[in-house]
C-alpha cells in the first residue's frame, strides 16, 4: 500500500526522500512523487508513473530539486489509474499533500468543494482531502492544525496524511486515522514515514501518532495535538533492530534472505515465550476459553488454519478460522468463553484491525499475534504475542508466517496444559519438540538445490495443484499462495479428499500436482488421491516426512523433510514450498520481492 516519507532539516531533502521511498518499495506501489521547497519559494514537484527509478532518473537522484523540506509518496492505485496525474503529491492553493488510505465520502466532499469553486485535476480521493484542508484553512483563517482537525471531523475512512502549507516553510504537518505513520527526530532534522525502515538510518527513537491526532514537524522538533487542538505528549519508543536487518545482506532477494532467517525467527519467538506469562494469558484465563475464533488475512490466515488443527487436537475445543474481511461483516455468535485470536504480521491490516475492534465491542477478549511492535493491533489487543521475525521486507511473507506457526503451537500447548487436556509431561515433550524446530528448518534449507532444479521443470506451466489432508492441507494453502503471488502461475490448494468433487476434472496430461505427506494418519489416503491424478496424466511431486512410505515409482520427484511430530510438521513442510515458489519466480524473471498488484501491508478494505 502507499508509502509516505517526509523530511525537514538542513540537508537537501529530495535525495533523502527518494532513499526513504526506496525503503518503502516493499509495500507495493505503481507511481511515485515528491514535493520539496525552500523558505520563500513555492514547492517544486516531480511525479512519475511506474517504478521509483523513473523518479530517481527524472530528478537526477533528487539533485535537480532544491529545498530542505519535503514530502514523498509511492502510490498503490485505489481511486484512478496509476498515472502521473493521479500520483501524489496533490496540491491546492495553500496546501500540498500526500496520503495513504481511503477517504470513503470523497465523492460527496468533491461535489461540495466543486460547488465552492475548486477544480480537480486527478481522480483521487487524496486531492479531495488536500483541498478540504485548504478550504477550512482559507474560510476560517485558522492555522494548519485547526484546519486539519476540521478536516478529520469531516472525512470518513482511513488516512495517514503529510501536508506542507505554503505559508509555513520548513514545516510539515501530519495526521492519522487507521493508516500507519511513524515520526522521528534528530538534533537538527525531523522525519516521518509509513514504516520504520525509511527513517532508521537517521534515528531509532520514534513516535507512533494515534488515531485522530495531528503533528507539526519542524527541524529537530515534533509537536503532537489532539482533535481539540490541544498539544499532547506521546511516548518515544526505541527501535530495537538496526538498519542492516532490513538490508539484503548478500542475498539476491529479500525473500531468499528471509527464508533463510526462519530458524532464527522461530528460535527467537519460542524463547521469548519461555515465560508465557509475559503475554498476559494466565492459566485461569486459558482454562476459561471454551472456543476460539482465529481471524486474519492471507498467509496469517493460513497460519491460523494450521493453528486450528493443533489447538483442536491438543485442547479439545472448537476453533473457527475466519477471513477478517468476512468476520467483520458477518453475524457470528459472540458468546462468553470465546477468545478471538487476530494474527497479523504488520499489525495494520485494515480488515484484521476492524475484526479486532468488532470482537472488543462485543466484549470478547482479543489476543493479537503480531510481528510489528507498536502497530495498531499490537496496541489494541488485550493480550499480545510478539512474533520475533524482525522486519520483513519481501511482500510474500515467509519468516513471519513461520514465527506465527511457532506462536500458535505454544498457545495450543499452554492452553492444553492449563486445561489439563495434556499432562505436564506431554506438554513438556511438545515444548521440547517446538524448541527443536529451528535446527530442523535449517536442515530443510540445506536441500534447496533440489527445489531449484524442480522449479526449472515447472517454470513454464500454467496450473499447479497442491493437495493434502489435515495439517498438510493447511500447508498446501500457504505453498499454493506463495506460488501464485510471486510466479503468477495459477495455483490452487485442495483438501485431497475434495478433489473428486469437481477439481479432478481440471487434471489433464502434464498438470502439475504436488502432494504433501506429513500426517501419518492420512498420508496413505493422500497417496491414493495422487495416484488418481497420475492416472489422469498428472506430473506428481511428493513432499513427504522421513518415515512416511512413498510407493515406488509414485513420482520421480520426492522431497523429504526430517522427522517431526505430525502436529508441528507444517513448520518444516512449508519451507520447500516457499523455495519452490521463489525459484519458480526467479526462473520466470519476475520481481520476486515486489510482485505485481500486491502490497505488503493492506491498510485499506
Ligand atoms: C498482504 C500480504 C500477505 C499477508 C497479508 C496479511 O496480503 O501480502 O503476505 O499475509 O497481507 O497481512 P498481515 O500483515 O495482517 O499479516
Amino acid at each position: 500500500m502507499c508509502g509516505i516519507v517526509g523530511y525537514t532539516g538542513q540537508e537537501q531533502a529530495a535525495p533523502i526522500l527518494l532513499e526513504g521511498l526506496s525503503k518503502l518499495e516493499y509495500r507495493g506501489y505503481d507511481s511515485a512523487g515528491i514535493a520539496v521547497r525552500n523558505a520563500g519559494e513555492l514547492p517544486q514537484l516531480a511525479k512519475t508513473a511506474g517504478k521509483l527509478h523513473f523518479l530517481v532518473e527524472k530528478t537526477d537522484g533528487g539533485k535537480l530539486l532544491p529545498g530542505t523540506c519535503g514530502i514523498g509518496h509511492t502510490r498503490w492505485a485505489t481511486h484512478g489509474n496509476p498515472t502521473v496525474d493521479n500520483a501524489h503529491p496533490h496540491t491546492s492553493d495553500n496546501v500540498i499533500g500526500v496520503h495513504n488510505g481511503i477517504i470513503e465520502n470523497y465523492a460527496e466532499l468533491r461535489e461540495k468543494l466543486t460547488d465552492k469553486g475548486y477544480r480537480f485535476y486527478s481522480q483521487t480521493d487524496t486531492e479531495v482531502i488536500v483541498k478540504l484542508v485548504d478550504y477550512y484553512y482559507k474560510k476560517y483563517g485558522i492555522g494548519p492544525i485547526d484546519a486539519i482537525n476540521r478536516t478529520m471531523v469531516r472525512a470518513r475512512g482511513s488516512y495517514a496524511l503529510a501536508l506542507m502549507f505554503v505559508d509555513y516553510p520548513g514545516e510539515i504537518y501530519a495526521a492519522r486515522k487507521e493508516s500507519p505513520l511513524v515520526l522521528g527526530t534528530t538534533r537538527d532534522a525531523s522525519f516521518l514515514a509509513s514504516d520504520v525502515p525509511a527513517i532508521l538510518k537517521y534515528t531509532r527513537k520514534v513516535y507512533y501518532i494515534e488515531n485522530l491526532q495531528a503533528a507539526r514537524i519542524t527541524p529537530g522538533r515534533i509537536q503532537f495535538f489532539n482533535l481539540n487542538g490541544d498539544e499532547i505528549t506521546l511516548p518515544a519508543r526505541e527501535i530495537d533492530w538496526d538498519a542492516s536487518a532490513a538490508e539484503k545482506g548478500g542475498y539476491e532477494h529479500f525473500m531468499l534472505k528471509e527464508i533463510h532467517e526462519q530458524p532464527r525467527a522461530v528460535r527467537d519467538t519460542v524463547s521469548s515465550l519461555a515465560d508465557f506469562s509475559s503475554t498476559g494469558l494466565d492459566n485461569a484465563f486459558l482454562r476459561s476459553v471454551e472456543r476460539i475464533y482465529m481471524v486474519a488475512c492471507g498467509s496469517a490466515l493460513h497460519a491460523g488454519i494450521a493453528g486450528q488443527y493443533v489447538v483442536e487436537r491438543l485442547c479439545g475445543i472448537p476453533v473457527r478460522v475466519e477471513f477478517a474481511s468476512e468476520f467483520r461483516y458477518r453475524h457470528l455468535p459472540m458468546e462468553k468463553g470465546t477468545l478471538v485470536v487476530v494474527v497479523s504480521q504488520s499489525g495494520e491490516t485494515a480488515d484484521s484491525l476492524a475484526a479486532l475492534r468488532k470482537a472488543k465491542e462485543a466484549g470478547l477478549p482479543v489476543l493479537g499475534i503480531v510481528n510489528v511492535m507498536g502497530s495498531s493491533i499490537a496496541r489494541e489487543a488485550d493480550y499480545l504475542i510478539h512474533t520475533m521475525a524482525g522486519p520483513e521486507i519481501s511482500v510474500a511473507t515467509t519468516k513471519a508466517y513461520s514465527a506465527q506457526l511457532a506462536a500458535l503451537y505454544i498457545l495450543a500447548v499452554r492452553t492444553a496444559m492449563a486445561k489439563g487436556t495434556v499432562s505436564e509431561e506431554e506438554g513438556k515433550y511438545c515444548l521440547d519438540e517446538i524448541a527443536a524446530l529451528p535446527d530442523k528448518i535449517g536442515a530443510v534449507l540445506e536441500n534447496k538445490k533440489q527445489l531449484q532444479w524442480f522449479a526449472t521443470k515447472i517454470a513454464s506451466d500454467t496450473d499447479i495443484f497442491y493437495i493434502g489432508r489435515g495439517l498438510d492441507y493447511a500447508v498446501c494453502l500457504e505453498g499454493s499462495l506463495k506460488m501464485k503471488e510471486i510466479s503468477y502461475i495459477h495455483s490452487e490448494a485442495y483438501a485431497a479428499g475434495e478433489l473428486k468433487h469437481g477439481t479432478i476434472s481440471l487434471i489433464e496430461d502434464n498438470t502439475v500436482v504436488i502432494g504433501v505427506l506429513t500426517q501419518e494418519e492420512v498420508a496413505e489416503k493422500t497417496v491414493s488421491n495422487m495416484i488418481e491424478c497420475r492416472s489422469r496424466g498428472a506430473r506428481l511431486m511428493v513432499l513427504a516426512k522421513e518415515g512416511i512410505r512413498v510407493p515406488d515409482g509414485l513420482s520421480d520427484f520426492v522431497v523429504r523433510i526430517p522427522s517431526v511430530p505430525d502436529l508441528f510438521s507444517a513448520s518444516l513442510a512449508v519451507v520447500p514450498l516457499q523455495l519452490l515458489g521463489y525459484y519458480t519466480s526467479v526462473n520466470r524473471g519476475l520481481d520476486v520481492d515486489k510482485p505485481r498488484n500486491l502490497a505488503k501491508s493492506v491498510t485499506v478494505e
